[in-house]
């Protein structure tokens, strides 16, 4: 998964790209280049690292006046991440350069077609491949157009990819198949890129292109084709509403931080017009048009997957729906079974995921109704699915994901008030009161956060050293002890592991000595007394302990962290920004890349 931008225009096109690929870095940051044509030769300047290893480059390159350009930021998948890997490629008769993100998944066979010809290709190269087959393709078509068109048809697997040509300085040729690729319409210039803030102060006004669909984009012109006949498709432009300001850093020293102080508005946001306060109920128009199921199977993967599995409390207890919840790269290729009043509901802060994407897919094709909750609008997933609901936390930069959880368990929330006023199994006055709690979080947490933030600071100092930590939790807490692992792990690189802490005794509480300190979340609930058991356990193995707990709990612990009392499972609305505050000031303290940590990216659209 890498990020993609092609411009042509009026405007200085590489340190547009240039520019472009910042804001895609989330994507990946392994590499960076980019290419254009100048004095009628076909240029490309690459780095390995990220992209201030390019711009230190391009500074000591003559200025370029080329008016199209493109760039790449890449995530490796084939090949280390070195700046022979890195794109743009050329063509062996360096006619064509190509930028791509994806895997080509038979390239072995079309590399093998292309040496017979006397093409070379370097190992682990399959973008390269791409690039010659259309070299090759030249010549036996008219145009690069038909030329691009025929080597993508002999490609299996996924692509957003984008071509220029020596001989045709100011086009773009550029194509989508299970990778996100949209266009930027402006005024004398078009875009191409793999998510829209590449080009975001440029234009908000876009095409998404789907699979199968091949575009040619000059200043003034664009036109999508269908790739398998070459027939023009029919595309509306959408006009998009997003703000820059929201992906920028706002004072704060990293997107993390800035993301997880966001998450009252964030909250606020979320149940804008789905709430009738006068009324006590929950409106959720996406859904109306589908019945409440009779099982939800839940899809998703990482930090989605722990909402999932969050959300499963509440939709039994209130709605009453059974729920299973899946990790969407287990799913999809199981032969589940679907019921035929089942529905499967996937989860993705991108809407990207290839995993989760193959299991939408897989459940449609089982004729089960797919709901996609999603933040970024227009996403596959979102235009995939029978029916989204979006999430609308505003655009999540940092890598390790923050208030898209926030937003998905506020959303999974409602869905579970809204089924449970259609089937009628939760009481009014509980339904209210469910609201009451949610309406009064906003300012709750806005209140709370900077006194968590001080103490999540202390404890880092502690606990920064330890080689590993345990999470625990029962019940409803149970997934927030994964999700406080996963984010610690993901970017301090310290291990960690979620429990369920009735599940030590089997096996894990082995490891638990002095230096293995354990984090509890130990809250006023009916588990409370387990959770307690639990951490005794863990202390007579001389096992250090953080609880984060609720006020008038008696714990005797190493460090009791007390954040305020909300009831039941809506409570994980103060745990997890307590857990995503320790790990990144772990993480700042070890000096750690917070918004970028290593081998990781934002949108993970290789399976
Ligand atoms: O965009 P998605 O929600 O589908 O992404 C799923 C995971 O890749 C993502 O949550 C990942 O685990 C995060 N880096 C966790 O912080």
């Amino acid at each position: 998964m890498c990020g993609i931008i092609g411009y042509a225009g009026h405007r200085p096109a590489v340190p547009l790209a240039v520019e472009g690929l910042r804001r895609l870095e989330y994507r990946g940051y392994d590499s960076a280049g980019v290419a254009f044509v100048q004095n009628g030769e076909l240029h490309t300047i690459r780095a390995e690292g990220k992209l201030a290893a390019l711009e230190e480059k391009l500074a000591t390159c003559p200025n370029t006046t080329a008016t199209a350009a493109m760039g790449h930021t890449r995530w490796a998948t084939h090949g280390i991440p070195a700046e022979r890997n890195a794109h743009p490629h050329l063509s062996n008769d360096g006619t064509l350069a190509i930028i791509h993100n994806g895997i080509i998944e038979n390239y072995q066979e079309l590399k093998n077609d292309l040496l017979t010809l006397g093409y070379t290709v370097a190992p682990d190269a399959e973008t390269e491949v791409l690039v010659n087959l259309t070299a090759e393709g030249r010549k036996q078509h008219a145009s690069l157009l038909d030329a691009f068109a025929w080597a993508l048809r002999q490609a299996h697997g996924a692509y957003a990819v984008c071509v220029m040509a020596k001989d045709e300085p100011g086009v773009l040729y550029a194509a989508r198949l299970a990778a996100p690729l949209i266009l930027g319409i402006g005024t004398g210039e078009n875009f191409v890129a793999s998510d829209i803030p590449a080009f975001l102060p440029y234009t908000r006004d876009v095409v998404f292109l789907e699979d199968g669909e091949i575009v040619r984009a000059d200043a003034n012109r664009w036109q999508v084709l269908r790739l398998a006949d070459l027939s023009v498709a029919d595309k509306r432009i959408q006009h998009i509403q997003w703000d820059m300001q929201a992906a920028q850093k706002g004072g704060f020293k990293h997107f993390m931080l800035k993301e997880i102080f966001e998450q009252p508005r964030v909250i606020a946001d979320c149940m804008a017009g789905r709430v009738d306060e006068a009324r006590n109920t929950v409106a959720l128009p996406e859904l109306d048009a589908l019945p409440v199921p009779d099982r939800l199977h839940i899809v998703a993967c990482g930090t989605s997957y722990h909402s999932g599995l969050w959300a499963r409390h509440i939709l039994e207890s209130w709605a009453k729906v059974p729920v299973t919840v899946e990790i969407a790269s287990e799913f999809r290729y199981r032969d589940a079974l679907l019921g035929k009043n089942d529905m499967v509901m996937v989860i993705s802060q991108s809407g990207e995921t290839a995993d989760t994407l193959a299991a939408l897919r897989m459940a449609r094709d089982k004729g089960v109704q797919v709901i996609g909750l999603c933040n970024v609008v227009g996403s596959s997933i979102a235009r995939e699915s029978s029916a989204v609901v979006y999430t609308q936390a505003g655009p999540e930069i940092s890598v390790a994901s923050t208030k898209a959880m926030c937003s998905q368990m506020v959303v999974l929330a409602l869905i579970a008030l809204s089924w449970a006023q259609r089937n009628d199994t939760l009481s009014q006055a509980t339904r209210a009161q469910m609201l009451h709690i949610l309406r009064a979080l906003p300012a709750q947490l806005e209140t709370a956060l900077p006194m968590m933030h001080d103490t999540a600071q202390q404890l880092a100092r502690t606990y920064a050293k330890a080689r590993s930590f345990f999470y625990l939790g029962r019940g409803h807490c149970y997934p927030l002890a994964l999700e406080g692992a996963l984010k610690l792990k993901e970017i301090s690189y310290i291990h960690a592991e979620g429990y369920a802490s009735g599940e030590m005794k089997h096996g894990p509480i082995a490891l638990v000595d002095p230096e293995f300190p354990t984090f509890a979340l130990a809250l006023d609930d009916e588990l409370f007394p387990k959770v307690k058991s639990n951490i005794v356990e863990v202390q007579a193995r001389r096992g250090k302990i953080i609880a984060l707990t609720n006020p008038g709990l008696e714990l005797s612990v190493d460090h009791s962290w007390v954040i305020p009392t909300v009831q039941g499972p809506l409570s994980a609305f103060l745990v997890l920004p307590a857990l995503q505050l320790f790990s990144y000031e772990v993480a700042e303290y070890l000096g750690k890349d917070v918004d970028q940590p290593r081998n990781l990216a934002k949108s993970v659209t290789v399976e």
